[in-house]
């Protein structure tokens, strides 16, 4: 069956990014003319999802009104002849179906997922977190999507990264099945580099099954009260098949502000209106 829900996790203050992140939702700032967020659901739908469920908390409705028709602002583009724009509007309007639902309370990522799942229903569902950016065709989603389809198991994105890195994700350790296909045998969250089984760090995208809905349910809070779903994650595939997998696309974390300041500039850089005037003051810059 095709994956037609995706959640996105959405509820997090975005500390990394105060203070820009205050009054703003963080997923709604832009890169280059687009929100964060905007390019992480346009991977899911070209991926063929057609429903996202955002896991939003208080301070946050700006994120539906990003992904609402507005009829009071295409009436207006329409008087003023901005065909373009409106265009563009509508499109955005109707790009995905969204349903939101709330997490009442921070605490963690495996409780956001377990919000989202409640209103998916008993089938597979994708989870993309919106400050992993993803720029690429084919979509990253929907490589882990084929995965799932030819095992009916739970799919985890995987980068490698420096061992240093590895403190900041989830790490997989498994064997490798086919080129860039591994089994997953145990997930552990933000290890110490000396103690990481591998360099295999868990990206934002992960095809989640009822099954590991049902671990998650069953996971205990950590010692920072907070459910994890790398726990889930790990307890799942100690019963069952799981895999990880690298993905098509280049990565940018735009919950670090270095990282989405190379995002901005490649973003820009390729921007059809933007990026020759954007190159030039660049070599300026550094002449
Ligand atoms: C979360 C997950 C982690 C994963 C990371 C990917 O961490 O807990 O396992 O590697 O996303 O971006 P966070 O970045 O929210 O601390």
């Amino acid at each position: 069956m095709n994956l037609r829900r995706a959640v996105f996790p959405v509820a997090g203050f975005g500390t990394r990014f105060l203070p820009a992140s205050k009054a703003i939702p963080k997923e709604l700032i832009p890169l280059v003319d687009k929100p964060a967020v905007q390019y992480v659901v346009e991977e899911a739908v070209a991926a063929g999802i057609d429903t996202a469920i955002f896991v939003t908390a208080e301070g946050k409705s700006a994120l539906e009104d990003h992904f609402d028709r507005s009829l009071r602002l295409e009436a207006f583009l329409e008087a003023r002849g901005k065909v373009a724009l409106l265009e563009e509007m509508r499109r955005l309007g109707s790009l995905v179906e969204v349903v939101t639902v709330r997490q009442k309370e921070a605490l963690g990522l495996g409780h956001a997922v377990l919000q989202g799942a409640r209103a998916v229903g008993d089938e597979a569902f994708a989870v993309l977190l919106g400050d992993d950016v993803i720029i690429g065709h084919p979509p990253a989603i929907g490589r882990l999507a084929q995965l799932h389809a030819a095992t009916g198991a739970p799919v985890v994105a995987v980068m490698e990264v420096s061992r240093e890195e590895i403190r900041h994700y989830g790490c997989v350790a498994g064997e490798p099945v086919e080129e860039g296909v591994w089994r997953v045998h145990d997930l552990v969250e933000k290890p110490h580099p000396d103690e990481a089984p591998s360099n295999l760090a868990v990206i934002g995208r992960y095809i989640i099954t009822p099954q590991v809905v049902q671990e998650l349910k069953d996971t205990p809070f950590d010692r920072g009260g907070e459910i994890q779903l790398t726990e889930g994650l790990r307890r799942a595939a100690q019963r069952a098949p799981l895999y990880a997998c690298t993905f098509p696309g280049e990565r940018f974390d735009a919950g670090n502000k270095l990282d989405f300041l190379r995002a901005t500039v490649t973003l820009g850089l390729r921007h059809p209106e933007l990026g020759e005037g954007l190159r030039r003051h660049l070599e300026e810059l550094l002449a």
